[in-house]
């Protein structure tokens, strides 16, 4: 979800302006998400880079993102949605981390859609953790260093519980993945749009899928008749 800062200094409002509108943005994509067959969406959030950003920007989201909890948990339950996040919460506030908590435990049985959100999310900060815990699980005999397979490395991210994404959108014309989800997207498709996050439609979004619909996946192997 790029470009909320530009969208606002193109404006000359401060930043937070523009990361409120971009969560009103998050609640219109997660309303249409499952109309266009979308059944696990992934947000990212908040980065493990981002804490380099000012306190008041950083407060700021955090805020947000509470408030998004606190204020969309009633309908998010009644749409069906079920809420996870990925990423290191340790490091998150606490009230944060009860709220999170609460909403994936309130929600865990719903399937209408499976709404994650990366919130202190790395890629390599992921992996580091994944890697110290199944070192730990060989140090203490648990398993064997010689049966550690993809599957084994897959089962012990933050994303245990999801697939592998099929589609990933980045907004606001850069070209990078930025350290979401690289293990998990080693087969994903990429759709870059110039757009920023505040001005992404459920539009848009639409015909992004659409395009994705058309595209022919091999993962490796040939195309078939
Ligand atoms: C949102 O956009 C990403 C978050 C960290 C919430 P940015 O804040 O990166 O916006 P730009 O890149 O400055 O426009
Ligand atoms: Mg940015």
């Amino acid at each position: 979800m790029d470009g909320n800062g530009r969208w606002a200094t193109n404006r000359s409002w401060p930043r937070l302006v523009g990361h409120r509108k971009g969560a009103e943005r998050v609640k219109e994509i997660v309303r249409c998400a499952p109309d266009l067959g979308i059944e696990w969406l992934t947000i990212y959030a908040f980065s493990t880079e981002n804490w380099k950003r000012s306190t008041e920007e950083v407060l700021g989201l955090m805020g947000i993102f509470a408030r998004y909890i606190e204020r969309e948990a009633d309908r998010l339950a009644a749409e069906g949605v079920r809420m996870r996040f990925i990423g290191d919460r340790s490091r998150l506030d606490k009230k944060l981390q009860a709220l999170m908590l609460g909403i994936e435990r309130r929600t865990a049985h719903l399937t209408r859609l499976n709404l994650t959100v990366a919130i202190n999310y790395g890629g390599r900060d992921e992996m580091a953790r994944a890697v110290r815990s199944l070192v730990a699980d060989a140090a203490a005999g648990r398993i064997d260093p010689a049966q550690i397979d993809g599957a084994m490395i897959s089962a012990a991210l933050d994303t245990r519980d999801l697939p592998d994404p099929d589609l990933i959108i980045r907004t606001s014309g850069e070209t990078r993945t930025s350290n979401f989800l690289p293990w998990q997207s080693a087969y994903a498709e990429y759709e870059f749009t110039p757009t920023l996050w505040p001005d992404f439609s459920p539009d848009e979004l639409a015909a992004i899928v659409a395009r994705f619909g058309n595209r022919d996946r091999r993962f490796g192997g040939v195309k078939h008749a």
